[in-house]
């Protein structure tokens, strides 16, 4: 409950019902208004916006006092509720306005660097120095209200299922997830510094060890690694594990969880199980590992079909042991040249070196290849691609890096402006059997795909030394609409696979030991079998908000792409007092280049 003396009533809570009452609201001057000798002021709470008339008439002095106001005061009405001549039916307050007799201001406010209204977002760099007036904004206020409520939907899904939710240290060893690690000095241990987690990982996995069966946690996690749309250098993870378990365990908890949580937010209810892709169909039929599955579009390999052409391009790098992938362009026949090279520089950006294409037209195949092709050939490859009519095929011949990437993205990009993607719908799927390790394309060095704690499949593990490229992980990803939304994995939980693992990505027993001796200890002493996952609750968050806002908007405190906060402006420059205790000299450092 409110304090009376500020309030009777939230703004929202007034309506039509309460004609004649006397109330109190109090809030921020959202709109101010001078007609024909009334003032009306529109109070904004945290609820919503409720009308408030200074009627001369009323009340002469509170008319007066109203002229000095402005938007943004801070201001307490009192007054009595009365029906509004002419309803606003975009508001739940439109029925009704208040009739001012007593009118005080907490505060003023200086002119605004930006109106307080969505319909005109202001500059990011303004939105994010004034970020307390930004988040005054409906629809910022919408979006915090959606974050807790996923937080707390999140929350009941897992209490339900009794997992325990658990805080680990902030300030720890360094965990790496592949980004550099944000440290911090220890002025007791001068010279020893503390990592900010990367994530909860080593932690999770103690806590199994330690028999707590079913973690999770919100957990904040630091990254120092270059920023994208998708990427915060401090974001949340919804973080879980669970012992004696299987892949499939993990995915019903969090089917479960989303599909609750879904239908907690926004009455949506989801099918369950979700899809389930193994990575190298996703890559195959998508040409990436978080495939958008609101629309078809599916890449089709034809390299059988380009290995005879007469195209020199695509034999070529068949015989150079590349192979070519099309997809269909819908309505593309009726496409101008200009248009399909732009989506050729699209291409050209994830390393292609060109883009094939040709157009299906009622005549037969015309323009772009077409001459290099026989019908034949070009019905089959339609067939393959699902195309008709109308449409165009676009190829792309290169290694198979190279040609599934930028027909991947192309394949979202063409979606995007022919409108095939719904934003209401939510597809969903897990992408599975992902291989352990990458190489290096440069040095050939192993590393983790994932993080080197995943379990191979068991039948994988012989090949584990030999040929590393071969071995599969119990590893899988989440995706939604074209996002990864999450990762996980089922564990190593002996510490001779363990040491193994770490072997294959290039770390002395020596290096193992300093880094990890810890959780290789711990292996030790009886480990459970274990597994969980981590979802990236910013995104998920971003995904179910009906306002198509920016992940950067569900943070409340958003840092900038190159990593600054422009309202209190961090990093900044310490006293040399804070240095001298930590034992930490400054010395010229060129800026770095980004990575
Ligand atoms: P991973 O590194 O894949 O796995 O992270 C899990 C999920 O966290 C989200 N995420 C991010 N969100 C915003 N900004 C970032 N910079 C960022 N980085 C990651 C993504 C991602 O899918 N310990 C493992 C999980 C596990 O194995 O259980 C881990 O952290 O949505
Ligand atoms: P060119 O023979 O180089 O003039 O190329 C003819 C067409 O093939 C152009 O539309 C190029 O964009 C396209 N092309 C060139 N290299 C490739 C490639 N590796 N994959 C797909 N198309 C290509």
């Amino acid at each position: 409950m409110s304090n009376r003396a500020f309030r009777t009533h939230m703004s929202n809570a007034i309506g039509r019902g309460m004609v004649g009452e006397s109330v109190t609201v109090s809030g921020w001057i959202h709109r101010w208004r001078d007609h024909g000798g009334l003032i009306f002021l529109d109070i904004r709470d945290g609820e919503g916006v409720v009308q408030v008339v200074c009627d001369p008439a009323t009340n002469e002095a509170v008319h007066r006092s109203a002229q000095g106001l402005r938007a943004e005061f801070v201001v307490r009405a009192s007054g009595v509720v009365r029906e509004r001549p002419e309803a606003n039916p975009n508001i739940p307050t439109g029925e009704i306005e208040i009739d001012v007799r007593e009118l005080t201001v907490f505060n003023e406010c200086p002119p605004l660097p930006f109106q307080i209204d969505d319909s005109a977002p202001a500059r990011d760099d303004l939105r994010l120095e004034y970020r307390f007036l930004d988040l005054r904004r409906p629809v910022m206020r919408r979006v915090m209200v959606l974050r807790h409520a996923v937080s707390q939907a999140i929350r009941t899904a897992l209490n339900s299922r009794k997992f325990l939710e658990i805080e680990t240290p902030i300030l720890m060893k360094s965990t790496p997830e592949g980004a550099r690690d944000f440290l911090v000095p220890s002025r007791v241990h001068p010279g020893s510094f503390y990592a900010l987690p990367q994530s909860p990982q080593l932690y999770k996995q103690m806590l199994m060890i330690s028999g707590m069966e079913r973690y999770y946690q919100l957990a904040r996690c630091f990254r120092d690694e270059d920023l994208r749309a998708d990427r915060q250098p401090e974001f949340t993870q919804l973080d879980l594990e669970m012992s004696f378990v299987e892949q499939d365990d993990v995915f019903q908890v969090i089917e479960g969880t989303m599909a609750e949580t879904l239908r907690e937010t926004r009455g949506i209810e989801l099918e369950t199980p979700f899809l389930r892709l193994s990575y190298d169909e996703s890559m195959a039929r998508f040409g990436v590992d978080k495939p958008d599955l609101r629309f078809g579009l599916e890449l089709a390999e034809i390299s059988d079909i380009a290995a005879q052409c007469g195209f020199g391009v695509f034999k070529g790098a068949v015989e150079a042991g590349g192979i070519v992938k099309a997809i269909r362009l819908p309505h593309g026949a009726e496409r101008s040249r200009r248009e399909i090279e732009n989506l050729e520089k699209i291409a050209r950006v994830y390393g292609a070196k060109g883009l094939a294409w040709l157009k299906l037209t009622p005549d037969g195949a015309s323009g772009g290849i077409s001459k290099f092709l026989e019908a034949g050939e070009v019905s089959t490859i339609a067939e393959r691609t699902e195309a008709v009519t109308g449409d165009a095929l676009l190829f792309v011949a290169d290694r198979p890096s190279v040609v599934n990437a930028a027909l991947g993205n192309l394949r979202n990009h063409i979606a995007q402006e022919q409108g095939l993607v719904r934003r209401d719908q939510y597809k969903f799927a897990w992408i599975t059997d992902f291989p352990l390790f990458e190489q290096d394309e440069e040095t050939g060095n192993w590393s983790a795909a994932h993080h080197m704690f995943t379990m191979p499949y068991e039948e994988h593990l012989e090949h584990l030394e030999s040929d590393p490229g071969r071995v599969k992980a119990q590893l899988y990803d989440l995706v939604l609409n074209g996002w990864e939304l999450g990762s996980g994995s089922i564990r190593v939980h002996r510490a001779d696979i363990q040491r193994r693992i770490m072997g294959v990505v290039g770390m002395s027993e020596e290096e193992a030991q300093r880094r990890f001796g810890f959780l290789l200890k711990a292996l030790d002493y009886g480990a459970p079998p274990h597994g969980g996952i981590a979802l990236g609750l910013d995104r998920v968050v971003t995904l179910f908000s009906e306002d198509e806002v920016p992940m950067r908007d569900v943070i409340p405190f958003a840092k900038t792409t190159s990593m600054t906060s422009l309202m209190d402006e961090s990093p900044s420059p310490v006293d040399q007092e804070q240095l001298d205790e930590l034992g930490l000299r400054v010395v010229e450092v060129p800026a770095p280049e980004p990575d």
